[in-house]
């Protein structure tokens, strides 16, 4: 039988003590990313179909239409969640959203900024990157404090389209990512 996937992407995962800043314990997924078969698994993971939009006033039931993902597009956060986003949206048939650091997107653009350890930094998407009602995939690698997805996911819902689902290889639970990204939903390939 193949390795259950948490144990898959933690047995590959390596440890950093004390990276970026002393006490800091930094998962390292590029290992996971560098392993094919991991890396398919994790994109599939990543890619399985949404069938429930938490804020919905129905709540569906079957699966939906037929190749239907229950999502039109994914949104990437840079820079981890590129190598992720894209692949899933191959994987799903659908386009790539990208959601930038500050100063990278040369058009008009909607901005969100967030918590550091120390001070604050921000992230932007095209204003028309996305259109209203739109059926959103929101991917990264990490869900830490969640400062970074919910700066995504208000950007995403200023440009009038609607989270599915927020979907990460590894959620750091101790630090209450969440939580903090309630009501929407979290899927998590490994919670540590
Ligand atoms: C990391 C990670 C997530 C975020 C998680 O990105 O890739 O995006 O931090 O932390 P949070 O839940 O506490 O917000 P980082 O800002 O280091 O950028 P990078 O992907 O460009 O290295």
């Amino acid at each position: 039988a193949a390795v259950p996937l948490d144990e898959l992407i933690s047995g590959l995962t390596v440890d950093v003590p004390d990276f970026p800043t002393p006490g800091v314990l930094f998962r390292d997924l590029t290992p996971v990313f560098a392993d094919g078969p991991a890396f398919r698994r994790v994109v599939e993971g990543l890619a399985a179909p949404v069938r429930e939009d938490p804020r919905a006033a129905v709540t569906h039931t079957d699966d939906g239409a037929a190749g239907d993902p229950g999502f039109d597009v994914v949104v990437g956060v840079e820079a981890r969640g590129f190598l992720l986003a894209a692949a899933v949206a191959l994987h799903a048939g659908v386009g790539v959203v990208p959601v930038r650091k500050a100063g990278k997107l040369p058009r008009e653009r909607v901005a969100a900024d967030y918590a550091l350890e120390y001070g604050t930094a921000s992230i932007e998407m095209h204003t028309d990157s996305l259109h209203a009602g739109q059926r959103v995939l929101l991917v990264d690698d990490v869900l830490a404090t969640g400062g970074t997805l919910a700066a995504a996911v208000a950007l995403v819902e200023e440009l009038g389209a609607v989270v599915t689902a927020v979907c990460v290889v590894v959620e750091l639970s101790a630090l209450g990512g969440r939580e903090r990204l309630v009501p929407h939903e979290v899927r998590a390939l490994w919670t540590t």
